[in-house]
């Protein structure tokens, strides 16, 4: 049999033990799938003497990570240290500077500097595979760079991150406020310690970046996506969705418009007949939208040992084989700019949620500021009626635009009668 490609792996927690165990488990069908074996022949980590429940016997430990870039042996390095800087970025960036390919899950990394990182395998003449940067086993960034090259994609739209939405699922399910869902989501490891990259919407975010760079074919740029994350998310506003029938979900959003391409994450109605509204609990999905193929729906698990090892595993596969595809889906000099339409100009329409004393005319008063700022309402919706104490009231506009909206709704939260800062929530189309 041909030479065996050799492997370096850097990192060893979840997913780089979990990419061992699966290149020992599936050794034979991995070797007949890539016409030669695939080997891990060197690995690095910060704790020599941790168990890491997979055998290392046989292979050279290194302290320090950035050793892999030049160290004897090794054909690919395997970067599964995360982090957008420190010895992630200086490996990777090492190893494509002495041509050596390169395979990360690491999302920060790629969504902040993988323009830069794509020139430089690009001019390596190497490949630099991240399949399972974004929605871990989902292997998107295949069908987006060449299941779907012959389209003009106009929308992509994802549930990206598996924390939301295991939090936002059980929200409605158990009809539990935030906070206390955040706790048990902590507690059964689904959450972090510190929640708030997911929380806020930023890995979310990441993701959102770079397929938006594959889909668009412009340079990533994670500073152009608007982010919101589901903190403000209430157990009143996901039962009045219900009500509606939508369904709350933290959507990653890329979109084509006549201004531009809009890119936003953030808590979004989504129509209860949509097939991302039926996506609960720690799965991720993604649609994408192209002009001759119509919409391409996946789903799948986001992350985890297994799921993000199989794409870590299929990106070497890829690099055994010989294939080296442009690592954006086109030549770089070819991609245009990362600019991304400012949120005030989004068109689309609302869920605006009061809490309002239940006095006569605050309804007039709310519908008069809406008229004056140009918005119509499509449906109002008022759940009891307690005369003089707070009660919800949600309403529903026509498409507006955002600008609109936010003038609007400073302009509500100021009556007298209004009690809490509105909450108001995008809705998006089928
Ligand atoms: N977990 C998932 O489900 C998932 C899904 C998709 C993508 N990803 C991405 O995959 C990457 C790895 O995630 P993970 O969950 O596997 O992380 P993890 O469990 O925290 O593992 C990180 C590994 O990196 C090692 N490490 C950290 N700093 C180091 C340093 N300075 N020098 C050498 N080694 C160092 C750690 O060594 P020690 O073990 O010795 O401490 C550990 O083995 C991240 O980019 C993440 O975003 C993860």
């Amino acid at each position: 049999m041909t030479r065996p490609l050799r492997i370096a792996v850097a990192g060893l927690g979840t997913v780089g033990a979990g990419v061992v165990r699966l290149l020992q488990e599936n050794a034979a069908a991995i070797a007949a799938r890539a016409g030669r074996p695939i080997t891990v022949t060197a690995v690095a980590a910060r704790d020599r003497a941790k168990d890491r429940g997979v055998s290392l016997d046989g292979l050279t430990w290194y302290d320090d990570p950035r050793s892999l870039a030049s160290a004897d042996g090794v054909d690919v390095v395997v970067e599964l240290i995360g982090g957008s800087d420190g010895p992630a970025k200086a490996l990777v960036e090492a190893s494509l500077a002495q041509g050596r390919a390169v395979v990360t899950a690491n999302k920060a990394l790629l969504a902040v500097h993988g323009a830069a990182l794509g020139r430089a395998a690009e001019a390596a003449g190497v490949a630099l595979g991240f399949e399972a940067a974004v929605a871990g086993g989902i292997p998107v960034i295949k069908v987006l760079r060449e299941g779907l090259a012959g389209n003009r994609v106009s929308r992509v739209a994802g549930i990206l991150n598996g924390t939301c939405n295991y939090i936002l699922t059980e929200m409605r399910v158990a009809r539990k406020e935030f906070a206390d869902v955040l706790a048990d989501a902590q507690a059964l490891g689904y959450a972090e310690a510190d929640p708030s990259f997911d929380i806020d919407g930023v890995d979310a975010a990441h993701k959102l970046a770079i397929l938006a760079a594959l889909a668009f074919g412009s340079e990533v740029n994670f500073s152009a996506v608007h982010i919101e994350g589901i903190r403000r998310i209430s157990a009143l506003d996901i039962s009045f969705a219900e009500d509606l029938g939508y369904r709350i979900k933290l959507l990653g959003i890329a979109r084509e418009t006549s201004d531009g391409v809009e890119l936003r994450v953030h808590p979004a109605m989504v129509p209860s007949q949509n097939l991302l509204a039926a996506v609960d609990g720690v799965f991720n999905a993604v649609m994408v939208e192209g002009d001759f193929v119509g919409k391409v729906f996946l789903q799948g698990r986001g992350a985890g040992a297994g799921p993000t090892a199989s794409a870590v595993v299929a990106d070497l596969i890829d690099i055994a084989r010989g294939c080296v595809v442009p690592v954006w889906g086109q030549a770089s000099a070819s991609m245009a700019q990362g600019e991304a339409v400012p949120i005030a100009r989004h068109q689309g329409a609302y869920f605006i949620r009061l809490m309002v004393v239940d006095q006569p005319g605050v309804l007039a008063d709310v519908t008069a500021i809406l008229r004056d700022h140009g918005i119509s309402l499509e449906s109002m919706l008022q759940h009891g009626r307690k005369p003089g104490e707070a009660v919800p009231i949600v309403l529903v506009t026509h498409e507006t635009n955002e600008a609109a909206v936010a003038a609007a709704i400073a302009d509500v939260a100021a009556l007298d009668a209004v009690l809490e800062t509105p909450a108001l929530i995008r809705i998006e189309p089928e």
